[in-house]
């Protein structure tokens, strides 16, 4: 897309934003895209199937009156990265942000988990945050402003979540220090980097919503005595991500209703 007339480091007047995993119905992706729309961003929904993620982006373009474009990308497939962050920056307004939220959990413990889901869950977690990060930051570079949210997890902290194994938590901790790396490296490009390392969210990726029994068990450890919703999420990405975020980098913001306090 060509240069807007916006002085660099200014926000344009409709930044573009990058979900990754955002087609899942249920999901943080798919809340903070529309939460993202709803502030105003454009936004680019690239999720595994292709069919889904267009649905997604006539939804926001239609309820929220923004520009949207929908991708069927496999984040850990580098070429398919790197044709679809080409696409959206010649199809969309300028390239502000990226929520890296695709992923995959693995409820394996350590002495079974074998090797193909191991490499697995840290070809999406990891490596395909890595490739969307690269060629993104290249693009924010330009007009020295970007901002980028990792989607990490409370188990990334902790040792394990409820659900999560040493696959997941280790690939999320990974976020984590790349995160934290990318705010000290990037910083001067006008580029902030954050995480998000939320709690037991009811969505879809444990394969099914949480059932009462469960819900129970986990308000057990909630001081705020209610289990986190997809919105409490995409609230804290939509403020890392906007104008207001841009003097917190390398922050992890614990979405986690209090339970694991550190
Ligand atoms: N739900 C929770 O309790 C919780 C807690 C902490 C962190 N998280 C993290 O939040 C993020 C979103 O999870 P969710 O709970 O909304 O789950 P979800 O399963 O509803 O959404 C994940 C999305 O990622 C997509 N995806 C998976 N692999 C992909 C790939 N290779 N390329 C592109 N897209 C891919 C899926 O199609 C899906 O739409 C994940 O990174 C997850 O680890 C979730």
């Amino acid at each position: 897309m060509a240069l807007t007339p916006y002085p660099a480091g200014d926000f344009p007047p409709t930044p573009t934003a990058i979900v990754t995993g955002a087609a899942s119905e249920r999901g943080i992706g798919r809340a903070t895209a529309n939460r993202l729309a709803r502030d105003g961003w454009a936004v680019a929904v690239v999720d595994l199937d292709e069919a889904a993620s267009q649905e997604v982006a006539a939804q926001l373009a239609r309820e929220h009156g923004v520009p949207a474009l929908g991708l069927g990308v496999d984040i850990a497939d580098e070429q398919a990265v790197v044709a679809a962050v080409r696409r959206i920056d010649e199809e969309l307004p300028q390239l502000v942000g990226v929520v890296n939220n695709a992923g995959i959990s693995s409820p394996t413990p350590f002495t079974e988990v074998g090797t193909e889901e191991w490499k697995r869950v840290f070809d999406v977690n990891v490596h395909g945050t890595f490739f969307v990060t690269r060629e993104a930051v290249k693009i924010f570079r330009r007009r020295s402003l970007g901002r980028i949210v990792n989607v990490s997890s409370a188990s990334a902290e902790r040792g394990g979540g409820v659900y999560g194994r040493a696959a997941y938590s280790g690939s999320k901790a990974a976020l984590l220090g790349m995160a934290k790396t990318w705010a000290r490296e990037l910083g001067e490009y006008g580029i902030t980097a954050n995480s998000v390392a939320p709690g037991s969210i009811d969505t879809d990726i444990m394969g099914g919503r949480l059932s009462d029994e469960r819900k129970e068990f986990l308000l057990q450890e909630l001081p705020v005595g209610r289990v986190g919703t997809v919105e409490d999420v995409a609230g804290g990405i939509a403020y890392l991500l906007g104008r207001d975020g841009g003097y917190l980098t390398g922050v992890t913001l614990d979405i986690n209703g209090g339970s694991h306090i550190h």
